[in-house]
């Protein structure tokens, strides 16, 4: 069985594009109707009780157009709600999670340290209490939010290098950097970060983002329900922001081709 239904993947504004981006990569015979909340935007800095009336809103908007999944790709919406979306909604919602779990295999058993950076709510909600209890027995784990870089990308100032330099030594010079393994983006804006992260880290430090994790589970998910697109499908990416501007509709262009 197959399903040429779209796939509804949103998030609190562009971070989510870097999503999409390894969802045609890796399913390039499905379609994807992107929703970005960008006139929401952050959510990292609200309560959990908005992020989650924002998301059910979304996703009620995606059930209206049919979608055959949901991928909530923002790790802030994730931790506020993804569990009441499951309870509320019959198909299947994929969520984001920091990728904690290959940042420590990497270690193949040795002890690991590793920053994982995220939003403030990421990094205080249960969910991330509960997976930092599973891995910081081992390992040494620092959280470290990093709301500003959402902000940078949100306000279209990616290229503003000094700018971003400035914000980042602001977050990591406290550590030793020699002596960290991994870096976890905890959120989907920050692979767009990647190379100035890679600037500031030694090479051996891991930059580990959880998307192709992600886009692997909804595979693994539609596979098992008969739902992948026919191989016959032509994939794209429609994409849609609570922003109408076209400042805004240029910068999702140019993340996405990015
Ligand atoms: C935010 O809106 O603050 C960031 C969303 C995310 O965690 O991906």
């Amino acid at each position: 069985m197959v399903s040429r239904a779209a796939i509804g993947v949103f998030d609190s504004g562009l971070g989510g594009l870097s999503v999409v981006r390894q969802l045609r990569h890796d399913l390039p015979n499905e379609r994807v109707l992107y929703f970005g909340d960008s006139a929401n935007a952050p959510y990292g800095r609200k309560t959990p009780e908005q992020v989650r009336e924002l998301s059910f809103g979304i996703v009620e908007r995606f059930v209206r157009q049919g979608v055959k999944a949901v991928v909530i790709a923002c790790n802030t919406a994730t931790s506020a709600a993804v569990d009441a979306l499951r309870e509320a909604y019959d198909i299947p919602i994929i969520g984001m999670e920091p990728a904690l779990k290959p940042a420590c295999d990497r270690g193949h058993g040795t002890a690991q340290r590793i920053i994982v950076a995220a939003t403030p709510l990421t990094l205080h909600e249960p969910k991330f209490k509960r997976l930092m209890t599973r891995f910081s027995d081992q390992h040494t784990i620092f959280s470290q939010p990093c709301p500003d870089l959402v902000e940078i990308l949100e306000h279209g100032q990616l290229e503003d290098r000094d700018r971003v330099m400035r914000t980042l030594h602001g977050y990591l010079d406290q550590y030793d950097l020699d002596a960290i393994d991994s870096v976890v983006l905890g959120c989907t804006h920050f692979p767009f970060f990647r190379s100035y992260f890679r600037e500031l880290l030694p090479e051996t430090t891991a930059i580990i983002d959880g998307n192709a994790g992600t886009v692997r589970h909804l595979q693994v998910v539609l596979e098992s329900l008969g739902k992948l697109a026919p191989e016959d499908a032509t994939g794209s990416a429609e994409l849609h922001n609570s922003d109408p501007s076209e400042r805004v509709a240029a910068l999702e262009r140019s993340l996405l081709e990015r």
